[in-house]
């Protein structure tokens, strides 16, 4: 017998990641020596402090229990801590922090906090797709916010129709920002949670790249004055601290959000293993240790893979931070196009970027997060491809 399954699951369309995880395994499975850099998902171990914390942590038969939904207390005290030391700001851990099973969670929740059936929902194009589940599971709508190249991929709040503005809960953002590389000012900021608070739209602005920033560190939306009353920020141990296997990251924010997420979550999920929330904890202890050398690996990597780029002809802006590429082809074509003629003569699998979304049209995403022989292996064949042989 056929299951029919329900229309809200047949209104999605396969995770993009997943579908380039598939498209990987079947060339591999075609004998091809396929390099991936289509995902991003750091190739960097976890640090080996970080890991031995979570030994000891697992033998450690009280972690053993139900976690609290919220986090528990050792992992909320230090993102406390970590947010006053990064960006001088206080959260109350037991109100305006909550723990989360990977930012991604937490992101694909928050519709259901703030959204009723046919309110609207901005989302920036092109995106990180997340951003879309909850919004179409709560009936939501979604409206399609341009990343324009021209704009620096900040977008261009006078030209979002204020018909739909006024019909609008819910505005997600993303700075350093996947898939572009763009990075955000305090002064757009500034400007972001003025007009946040003029419309009464929400902001979650997703932060899973602040620290991975090239040159200055990334602001926090919650520094601009008034922005709690409107705001939450998502944060990620998964690029930060290349812990992407272990699923933790954190809410901090307006306090009403940060509950009802959590009040919400508390009907769904029990929270991660308490054990890898004391390692999370650790990790965040040992933030200054622990984070330059990543920090310093993505740059390095960026700036060698730009310059190769740059060198066979594709056009691209610096990235500011993330760990991607975001560049248009040496030759006009659709982003689909270009992606199956590299994979087809020199085995290098990327992200179209019309998978990110409209305005991701005939743009191309590489991830960087590789180990640096490959990143060179994949540079000397992008080097020597032949783009007249797109036909
Ligand atoms: C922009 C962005 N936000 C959130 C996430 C999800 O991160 P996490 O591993 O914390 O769920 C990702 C993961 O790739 C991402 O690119």
């Amino acid at each position: 017998m056929k299951i029919e399954l329900s229309d809200k699951l047949r209104s999605f369309k396969p995770f993009l990641f997943e579908e380039l995880y598939r498209k990987e395994r079947a060339e591999r499975a075609k004998g091809k020596d396929i390099i991936s850099l289509a995902v991003g998902d750091p190739d960097i171990p976890t640090d080996s402090e970080i890991v031995g914390c979570a030994v000891r942590e697992v033998k450690n038969g009280r972690n053993h229990r139900y976690p609290n939904t919220k986090g528990n207390e050792n992992l909320r005290k230090e993102v406390s801590a970590w947010h006053k030391r990064r960006f001088g700001l206080n959260f109350h851990q037991s109100d305006e922090v909550s723990i989360l099973i990977g930012s991604k969670e937490g992101i694909a929740h928050l519709p259901f906090v703030v959204m009723n059936q046919g309110d609207y929902c901005l989302i920036p194009d092109p995106t990180y797709p997340t951003y879309r589940t909850g919004v179409v599971l709560a009936g939501g709508r979604i409206h399609d916010v341009p990343l324009l190249e021209k704009n620096g991929f900040l977008p261009d709040l006078a030209r979002i129709p204020q018909k739909i503005v006024d019909r609008t809960k819910l505005f997600f953002l993303n700075y350093p920002n996947n898939p572009t590389g763009a990075g955000a000012t305090l002064e757009f900021y500034k400007d972001l949670v003025k007009w946040g608070r003029k419309n009464g739209v929400v902001l979650a602005q997703d932060a899973a790249y602040a620290e991975i920033y090239f040159d200055k560190p990334a602001p926090s939306l919650l520094q601009v004055q008034g922005a709690r009353d409107i705001a939450v920020e998502f944060y990620s141990s998964s690029k930060t601290y290349c812990m992407a296997g272990w699923r933790v990251g954190w809410v901090v924010g307006n306090s009403q959000l940060v509950c009802a997420l959590n009040q919400l979550k508390e009907n769904i999920d029990s929270g991660p293993f308490n054990a890898i929330q004391n390692a999370v904890a650790h990790a965040l202890k040992h933030h200054e240790r622990i984070v330059p050398p990543i920090r310093e690996k993505f740059k390095q990597r960026a700036l060698d893979f730009c310059a190769v780029l740059r060198a066979a002809g594709w056009q691209f802006p610096d990235p500011k931070g993330s760990c991607f590429v975001w560049a248009r082809p040496p030759v006009k074509c659709a982003s689909l196009e270009a992606v199956y003629f590299m994979l087809d003569k020199i085995s290098v699998l990327t992200a179209p970027g019309s998978g990110f979304g409209k305005y991701g049209e005939g743009y191309v995403r590489f991830s960087l997060t590789e180990p640096d022989h490959m990143l060179k292996e994949a540079a000397k064949r992008i080097k020597l491809l032949d783009w007249s042989l797109l036909k």
